[in-house]
Parts: structure tokens; C-alpha cells; sequence
């Protein structure tokens, strides 16, 4: 099976999932990037199913409203449906790299932030990947962190802290190539190279604290609570406590 095939296989089974799990009715949290895209797609036919949809990029928002979904804007849950602090039955998306405990990188797409915003939303969030994302340590995906532009040199620096060595993410074809990629909330990403990642959720708690940090790529405080592990043979559901 090609990557592609194995991300469409993760997806299929992440609509299984979702249409079994969740009663007709409900508000479904909707991620960003290539296997979120099949998610998307696979998922069009049974949109009736769902009150809506809440997502996490424009890419995806753009891709959902076309394909006939009702998206609403995470604002508008509290005075629509409830005022209750996780809102989201379930939030599925993809991510860079995943270790054993189900911590993960993601922001490989620039969609870092948002996405962290509407996992945060969710009571669970099911990663979808392809093997290759498995790691046993992560850090080998350079990691995302979205950064306020004018603070993006003092923030390099104090990266330097940590063993990382940031690289401003270019955007890389078209007639703004060489310019820096701009995220859905205007910021910029560093790609941080170099970081072996033993303690994830301290590592996250203390990036968090550099001033000019918008939200670091490190999913370990909200992290998955299930995996759908598309391998050549299988879909594997592997869960976390
Ligand atoms: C976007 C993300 C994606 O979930 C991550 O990059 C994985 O993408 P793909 O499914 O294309 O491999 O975090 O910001």
C-alpha cells in the first residue's frame, strides 16, 4: 500500500468510529492536513448525521463547507448548544510524529494552534496516522512552534537553550516563495531541529513560557486517547490511558 493508502484506510476507519460512537445530533471536531482531508471527504456522505462541524484551519473549513458540512465557529458553541467546557464529543485529526504514550508532535500543516483550541474543546481525540508516524521518542519531525513575528529572532535564541535550532518555515513555490508562511492567525512557525523529547508534557510547559510564543507543536498535555494505526495488514486501535 502506498502512504496515501494507508492514510485513506485510517480515515475509513476513523468515520466508522465516529458514526458508531457518536448519536445522531452532535458536534464533531474536524483536524488539518492530508489524512483529515480523507477524513473529510470519506465522512461527506453521513454530514446529516452531525449538528455541525467545528475545524481546525481554514484549509479544512474551506474543504468542509463545500462538501455540503455545517461548520461553526468555536464562539458560536456556548449560545448554539451548551456552555459546557468541552463541547466536542470527539475530535479527529492526523499528526507528525506519535510515541507510546500517545503524545505527539503535529503543526506540520502550520495548523498548530487552532488545532490545539478545538482539541482542547473535546472530551476525546482520535489521532489518525499511517506507521511512519510512530515514534518511540519524538523529536525527530523538527517541531512547530507558532511564534509572534517580531519576536521570532529572540525566540530562536532562547531555543538554543534546549539544544533546538529553529528555522523559520518559508513559504517554498508561487509568486510569494522566500517570503515567510504566514498561519491562519498571521504569525510565523519555527521548525525546531535537534530536540530529543524524553518529557513531552514538560518540555510543552516550558516552551509555553517564552514570551512571543503563541502554542508549541507538543500535544502531551492534551494528548490522544485513541490511535487508528493504518498499517500494510491492518488498522490498529491502539488506546491510551
Ligand atoms: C497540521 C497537522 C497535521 O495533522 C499533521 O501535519 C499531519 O499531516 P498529514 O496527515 O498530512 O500527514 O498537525 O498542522
Amino acid at each position: 500500500m502506498t502512504q496515501d493508502e494507508l492514510k485513506q484506510s485510517v480515515a475509513q476507519a476513523a468515520c466508522k468510529e465516529v458514526l458508531e460512537r457518536m448519536p445522531a445530533g452532535q458536534l464533531l471536531g474536524v483536524g488539518t492536513g492530508s489524512t483529515a482531508n480523507w477524513f473529510i471527504d470519506l465522512l461527506a456522505p453521513q454530514r446529516q448525521h452531525f449538528a455541525g462541524v467545528v475545524s481546525s484551519s481554514l484549509a479544512s473549513t474551506e474543504r468542509l463547507l463545500k462538501l455540503g458540512f455545517t461548520v461553526y465557529d468555536a464562539n458560536q458553541l456556548p449560545e448554539l448548544f451548551s456552555s459546557e467546557l468541552l463541547p466536542l464529543p470527539i475530535y479527529v485529526d492526523g499528526a507528525d510524529e506519535i510515541n507510546p504514550q500517545g503524545h505527539m508532535i503535529k503543526g506540520g500543516g502550520a495548523a498548530l494552534t487552532r488545532e490545539k483550541i478545538i482539541a482542547s474543546m473535546a472530551k476525546q481525540f482520535i489521532c489518525i496516522c499511517d506507521a511512519s508516524k510512530q515514534v518511540a521518542v519524538l523529536g525527530q519531525f523538527p517541531l512547530p512552534i507558532e511564534v509572534i513575528p517580531l519576536a521570532e529572532s529572540a525566540v530562536t535564541k532562547a531555543l538554543q537553550a534546549w539544544g533546538g535550532r529553529a528555522v523559520l518555515r518559508m513559504i517554498k513555490s508561487g509568486k510569494a516563495a522566500g517570503q515567510p508562511l504566514l498561519t491562519d492567525n498571521g504569525a510565523w512557525i519555527l521548525d525546531v531541529h535537534g530536540l530529543q523529547i524524553t518529557n513531552p508534557a514538560q518540555l510543552e510547559n516550558e516552551l509555553n513560557q517564552i514570551a512571543g510564543v503563541i502554542s508549541v507543536g507538543l500535544f502531551a498535555q492534551r494528548k490522544a486517547d485513541l490511535l487508528l494505526l493504518g498499517s500494510e495488514t491492518q488498522v490498529e486501535r491502539i488506546t491510551f490511558n
